[in-house]
C-alpha cells in the first residue's frame, strides 16, 4: 500500500487542471480499499475514476482514492439475457467494445463515452437514446459509513437524468465495487437518435449489427466532441433543461420576436418528455447567447458543440467555472431558463 503526499492530479482529470490531492491512493481490491481506509480514517476522501467528470477548482485537502479494480466476467444466461459483471475501474469503452466484439447487445450506443464503468451508474450516463438505467442489473459497493459492501438492485439506485441515489442523499458515501449489467443474447437495435440513422446511410451499412451501431456512434462522436487526449473537457459542461410546454411556448414566442425584428426560419429543437414537459438542447441556448467559439485566455467555449467548455491549456479551474458561470447568467437574462452543471465541481 503506497499513500502518495501533495500529488499532482493533472494527468487524472480530463480537463487537465493541475491541483494537488494531500493524500493520493490507488486501489486494486476491496482488501486493499480497508487497508488504506485503516490508516486513513480521519481524512475527507474522494473515490476517482477516469476524472471525465470533474472539474477541481482548488487543491483536495483530503485523501484522493483512485479505483483500479479491473476484471470482467459472464455468470448467467436466461431469457435471452446475459449478465457480464465489470469492475469499477475498467474503462468503460472497453467495456463496451468486449460486449460489441461477443454480440452483447444494450451498451452499443454509449460507445466512446470517457470514464470507467464504477462511474456509470453515478450519473446514469447516457448517450444517442440509450441509458444505463436500460441495461442496468445490480451493483456492488463499500459503504464506508457501515464499512460494509452492500449490494444495489435498479429500483435502490433512484436512476434519473444524469441522476442517481449515488449523486443525491448518499453522495460520497459509497465506493462502487463492480457492476453488473443484462445484455441481450439476440440483438434489439435502437436507432431512434436521428443522426444514428443518417450515419449508417453515408457508412453504406446495409446489415445492421451491434458493431455498424457502435461504429456509427464513434464516427458522430469524434467529429463533434473533442477528444480530451488533445483538448481538456468534460464532456457535456450543463444538463439539458426539462421546462414546461408553457414555458416552451413563452420562449418559442420570445425567440421569434428577438431576431431582430424578422421573422425567424429557425425552429427552436426539442425533445418531448411526456405530454406536460419538454427538453431543450442547452447547447442550442448556449449557441443563441453567442457563446460558441468563445475563449478567454485558454478558456472555451468549444467550436463544434457549445455544450462542451474546453481547457486548452492551462486554464485553472476557477476560469472554466467563471464562464461557467457567466454562461448560466447569460442564457438566464436571455431565455429566463436556469442551467444546470452536469460536471462534479470540486
Ligand atoms: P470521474 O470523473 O472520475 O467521477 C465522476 C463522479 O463519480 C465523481 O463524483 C466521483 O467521485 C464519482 N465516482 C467515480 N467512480 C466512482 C466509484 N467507483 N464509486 C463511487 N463514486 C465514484 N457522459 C454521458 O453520460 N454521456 C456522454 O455522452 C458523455 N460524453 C462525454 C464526452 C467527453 C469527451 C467527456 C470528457 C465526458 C463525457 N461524459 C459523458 C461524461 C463522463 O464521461 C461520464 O460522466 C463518466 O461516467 C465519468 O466517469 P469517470 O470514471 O471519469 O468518473
Ligand atoms: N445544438 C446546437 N448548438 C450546439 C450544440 C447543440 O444548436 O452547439 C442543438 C442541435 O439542434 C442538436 C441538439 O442541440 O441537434 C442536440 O445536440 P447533440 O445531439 O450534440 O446532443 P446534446 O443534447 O447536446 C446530449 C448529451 C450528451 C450525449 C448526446 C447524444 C446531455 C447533457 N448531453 O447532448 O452527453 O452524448 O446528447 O445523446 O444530456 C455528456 O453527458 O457529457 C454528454 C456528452
Amino acid at each position: 500500500m503506497q499513500v502518495q503526499q501533495n500529488y499532482s492530479l493533472k494527468n487524472y482529470n480530463t480537463f487537465g487542471i493541475n491541483v494537488l490531492a494531500r493524500y493520493f491512493a490507488e486501489f486494486e481490491s476491496v482488501n486493499h480499499l480497508k487497508a488504506i481506509l485503516n490508516h486513513q480514517e480521519n481524512t475527507s476522501k474522494m473515490i476517482l475514476g477516469g476524472g471525465s467528470n470533474i472539474l477541481f477548482t482548488k487543491d483536495f485537502s483530503g485523501l484522493v482514492l483512485k479505483n483500479n479494480i479491473s476484471f470482467i466476467e459472464e455468470f448467467q444466461e436466461s431469457d435471452g439475457k446475459v449478465l457480464v459483471r465489470a469492475g469499477a475501474g475498467m474503462n468503460w469503452h472497453r467495456f463496451v467494445l468486449h460486449c460489441v466484439e461477443n454480440n452483447y447487445g444494450g451498451v452499443e450506443n454509449l460507445s466512446l463515452i470517457p470514464g470507467n464503468v464504477g462511474a456509470s451508474p453515478m450519473q446514469n450516463i447516457g448517450a444517442y437514446g440509450v441509458e444505463i438505467k436500460d441495461v442496468f442489473h445490480e451493483l456492488e459497493a463499500y459503504d464506508l459509513k457501515e464499512n460494509i459492501v452492500r449490494k444495489f438492485k435498479a429500483a435502490e439506485c433512484e436512476f434519473g437524468y444524469r441522476d442517481s441515489i449515488f449523486k443525491k442523499k448518499d453522495k460520497g458515501r459509497f465506493v462502487i465495487l463492480n457492476v453488473t449489467f443484462a445484455l441481450n443474447m439476440k440483438p434489439v437495435f435502437n436507432t431512434s437518435y436521428g443522426a444514428i440513422e443518417q450515419e449508417l446511410e453515408r457508412m453504406n451499412i446495409t446489415q445492421l449489427s451491434i458493431k455498424a451501431i457502435s461504429d456509427a456512434v464513434i464516427n458522430i462522436r469524434s467529429s463533434k466532441l473533442p477528444d480530451p487526449a488533445f483538448i481538456g473537457n468534460a464532456g457535456s459542461f450543463f444538463k439539458n433543461p426539462v421546462i414546461s410546454k408553457e414555458e416552451f411556448e413563452r420562449i418559442k414566442e420570445l425567440y421569434h420576436s428577438s431576431v431582430n425584428g424578422m421573422a425567424s426560419l429557425k425552429e427552436i429543437p426539442f425533445y418531448t418528455i411526456d405530454e406536460k414537459q419538454v427538453k431543450i438542447p442547452a447547447g442550442w441556448l448556449i449557441e443563441q447567447c453567442g457563446w460558441k467559439g468563445y475563449r478567454n485566455g485558454d478558456a472555451g467555449c468549444y467550436d463544434k458543440q457549445a455544450l462542451v467548455l474546453v481547457n486548452y491549456g492551462h486554464a485553472t479551474g476557477d476560469e472554466i467555472y467563471t464562464l461557467s458561470s457567466d454562461i448560466i447568467q447569460s442564457v438566464k437574462e436571455q431565455f429566463r431558463i436556469d442551467l444546470d452543471r452536469e460536471v462534479n465541481i470540486l
